[in-house]
């Protein structure tokens, strides 16, 4: 009580114009709290025993070979499992193990220099003030010390083991990222032609994702709407690059709501049109279909085209409209496509004349 009292009566001496926090007039109560300092210093196991030292020595370089370990398996397993086929299996393969071989490189490392830190590194523990950035002779000078002292008390050049493999981790833990990025280049083949066109051709039917089953026109209702690939699209060699060009959103309209620019009349059937899936933004499936106002909205950016008038952007920052598929029937009734899609589908590319 005497203590709260006395804070009181020195608070009140401070002048009428001065608050607490104005620089230069802070008013330090008898009772603020105390700096408790450091608790006291614990010294580490791997100090006193060498045993423990020469134990945590080896699992921070075993932490390192299980990175390269890592980083050559994720090589390897690329290579082991290639995903040109478009095979599913194979690309499930493919990442799982790439994965796995990733993340040991990425803990081994992570794990290894926090031990190496926690375990090995000089555990003294000390203040650094604070004090004017410069850069003279004399700082120079003391960085030099300082890069010195911490060399050796990290035992960075006296510990070859750990340093080397940690160097040789370092490299190899890029090593994935390059051969998965060349991965990603088209295989032999121009990737302008590649982006060009699109395995639609003249008769080949539209089929129901995923199921692959043909579509009947009778079958297709004023309202409805179908996410289409082409027949025979999981036979071809690079099932998903195919998929991902020549993914199709079918829907039916009353033929009086279409309004088909010249030369495009016969595009539709009854009052059904199929339009590119692949946003001509930057590429996001385009399926959210608005019935009653005949809109389809891309989900990323919020583009939005209007399907009455062949796909025309009214919102958002996609620069041109859904490519569309000009499509027909066949003898028996099935939706077939009349031919490829007259333009590039999805977004531009540089070569895009
Ligand atoms: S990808 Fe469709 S709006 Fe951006």
């Amino acid at each position: 009580m005497a203590k709260s009292d006395s804070a009181v009566e020195h608070a009140t001496d401070a002048p009428d114009d001065v608050r607490p926090g104005d620089p230069g007039t802070g008013i330090v109560l008898a009772d603020a709290p105390v700096n408790p300092g450091f608790p006291p210093h614990r010294p580490r196991v791997t100090d006193q025993d060498p045993k423990k030292n020469r134990s945590a020595e080896r699992t921070v370089f075993t932490l390192f070979y299980i990175s390269i370990a890592g980083s050559i398996w994720a090589v390897a397993s690329y290579l082991a499992f290639p995903i040109e086929s478009g095979n599913l299996a194979d690309v499930r393969m493919s990442t799982m193990y790439i994965g796995i071989g990733s993340a040991f490189a990425l803990l081994g490392i992570g794990i290894g220099a926090v031990h190496w830190a926690k375990a090995l590194m000089s555990d003294k523990e000390g203040i650094d003030i604070r004090h004017p950035i410069h850069g003279s002779d004399e700082t120079r000078q003391t960085a030099i010390e300082i890069f010195e002292q911490a060399n050796e008390e990290s035992g960075f050049g006296r510990r070859t083991l750990i340093r080397n493999t940690l160097i040789g981790a370092l490299v190899a833990f890029p090593l994935p990222a390059v051969v998965l990025f060349r991965g990603l280049a088209p295989q032999n083949q121009d990737p302008v032609v590649a982006l060009s066109h699109t395995m639609w051709k003249q008769g080949l039917r539209l089929t129901k994702d995923p199921s692959g089953l043909p579509i009947k026109a009778s079958d297709v209702t004023l309202g409805s709407v179908f996410h289409v690939i082409p027949d025979g699209l999981y036979d071809a060699p690079d099932m998903l690059e195919e998929k991902g060009k020549a993914a199709v959103l079918l829907m039916r309209l009353d033929p009086g709501d279409l309004h088909p620019s010249p030369g495009r009349e016969s595009w539709a059937y009854n009052g059904i049109v199929a339009y590119s899936k692949i946003c001509t933004h930057v590429g996001c499936p385009v399926a959210l279909y608005e019935q009653n106002t005949h809109h389809l909205l891309c989900p990323c950016h919020q583009s939005q085209f209007d399907i009455t008038h062949e796909a025309e952007v009214i919102f958002g920052p996609a620069s041109r409209p859904l490519p569309q598929l000009p499509i027909t029937i066949d003898a028996e009734g099935y939706l077939v496509a009349q031919s490829d899609f007259h333009e590039p589908v999805g977004p531009s590319f540089w070569e895009r004349s």
